[in-house]
């Protein structure tokens, strides 16, 4: 990947320098560039100057001829920068008058004319929405390959049985497949906000220049159909200032953030040694640099960790924004290094554990052996005692004594005799014990959305089939 070195160019006058006496102090112009961070946007920069240039020449503010040098220069700088050959210059602020000064050099005066009916402030309006739709549709598939490990997982797993918490104490037997499911549908959410987003960020702000629009005769619809965007912003002043889409894609990324981390926080319990539910492969675990004997979850607690970076960046662009008066503000230069941190710490923490779920095991013993701790079973012998009539309070009040009485005896509600039913219940049969025990609960649920075996399976089909390749959307149209 391109990166920006540090150069120790000269520093040169600059484009807007006409009304300047004094070139800028070195300090000054250290504290302002945005170049160390926003050459990441020259894809989209000069993507976004081509297709300006290709307008201009429509509306005859350039000639065909001139467009024509234009685009050319601009695709070579591009192959430059993807040849790492390009010099990027801190002396030159930002990637817009980096790339337009090299073109400027490059191609002469025609390259002036590049920047008619244009202003930096609805160029990075539109180099960073064109960036950020590219990152929704990156972040959603990333999410449907952790998915796609999740539904391998589920129907590799389905006869394995694990006690489903709340509290983080025992509660009610589940399928494993039945809980890995679970984050199935909070990854689809996930996806869907981020389509969401996508919709109200596809419009166009290009040609709303610095903030009024342009007196010049331009087509903005012309620039926002070859750029694919879906309309285009339908204010100038509003164009240049809205950063709600990064606030908004923010809030996507940090949900998404949060997910994972709800789910690194239990797998990190899940391979302690009191639960030994899973099993991470050796080459996703790292060791202790003094205790020998240490395998740790390093990668699951970091991906829990680095969610605070995500929030983090979504109160930074919030409290960016708050004080702002419209239109553009140059405090707005900082929404990139909130958004490029957030997205990348996302996208690798996505990337990572969809190959640490691939590398884990289940040990269906121990999962078990869970199970039988804890009186799971109750809330069934309860829900039996209201198949046989009884109000369920009344119910559940009687299987609480049950339960008080096997903790005194030291025994599950299996183990107990039917005359030892019978004490607490008449009504209480010999049936009962097909109510009992973590099997007979799995068999015995029915309710839609439950963790019943046959709700389960049709749900993996479900998802196969959602998740396979020709039936994910193209997300960008
Ligand atoms: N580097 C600037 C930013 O990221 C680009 C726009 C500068 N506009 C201006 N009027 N100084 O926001």
């Amino acid at each position: 990947m391109q990166v920006y070195r540090k150069t120790n160019d000269m520093r040169q006058k600059k484009l807007w320098g006409g009304r300047f006496t004094k070139q800028t102090a070195a300090s000054v112009e250290s504290f302002t560039e945005s170049i160390s961070f926003d050459w990441r946007l020259y894809k989209y920069d000069i993507e976004g100057s081509i297709t300006h240039a290709v307008m201009l020449a429509k509306c005859k503010l350039i000639t065909e001829k001139e467009k024509d040098t234009i685009v050319k220069g601009l695709k070579g700088i591009l192959s430059d920068i993807l040849a790492e050959k390009f010099e990027f210059k801190k002396s030159l602020e930002d990637i817009h008058m980096n790339i337009e000064s090299v073109l400027i050099d490059r191609i002469g005066e025609v390259g002036k004319k590049l920047h008619t009916a244009r202003s930096r402030n609805d160029q990075i309006a539109l180099d960073l929405r064109l960036w950020t739709r590219d990152q929704t549709q990156q972040t959603i598939k990333l999410l449907v390959m952790l998915q796609r490990e999740f539904v391998k997982k589920a129907k590799n797993y389905l006869s394995f049985i694990m006690p489903g918490f709340t509290h983080l104490q025992h509660a009610q037997p589940v399928l494993v497949s039945h809980y890995l499911l679970a984050y199935i549908e909070m990854f689809e959410r996930d996806k869907t906000r981020l389509q969401d987003c996508f919709i109200r960020l596809n419009k166009s702000p290009l040609g709303a220049c610095a903030l009024a629009g342009t007196t010049l005769q331009t087509d903005s619809m012309l620039t926002a159909k070859l750029l694919g965007f879906k309309g285009i912003c339908e204010n100038s002043m509003d164009a240049v200032s809205d950063r709600d889409f990064c606030v908004e894609y923010s809030f996507c990324l940090s949900t998404i953030a949060m997910h994972l981390s709800r789910f690194c926080e239990e797998w990190i319990i899940w391979c302690n040694d009191e639960f030994k539910f899973i099993e991470i492969s050796d080459d996703y675990c790292t060791g202790s640099s003094i205790m020998p004997q240490k395998k740790n979850p390093d990668v699951l607690e970091l991906i829990r960790g680095k969610c605070g970076r995500v929030f983090g960046h979504l109160v930074s662009l919030l409290t960016l924004l708050k004080g702002l008066p419209l239109t553009y503000n140059r405090d707005m230069q900082e929404d990139k290094i909130a958004l490029f941190d957030a997205t990348d710490t996302v996208q690798a923490s996505l990337s990572i554990l969809t190959e640490l779920v691939t590398n884990t095991h289940f040990n269906k013993e121990r999962m078990m052996l869970a199970c039988e701790k804890g009186f799971i079973d109750a809330t069934a012998l309860a829900e039996y005692l209201v198949k046989k009539g009884l109000p369920f309070r009344k119910a559940h009040e009687i299987v609480g004594n049950i339960v008080r009485e096997c903790i005194r005896v030291h025994c599950t509600l299996m183990d107990l005799k039917l005359e030892g039913f019978k004490a607490f219940s008449s009504i209480i049969e010999k049936d009962v014990y097909k109510v009992l025990g973590v099997e007979n609960c799995i068999k015995n649920y029915k309710s839609y959305g439950s963790t019943a075996p046959g709700f389960v399976k049709k749900r993996i089909a479900y998802w196969e089939k959602k998740l396979s390749d020709n039936s994910v959307p193209k997300y960008a149209n």
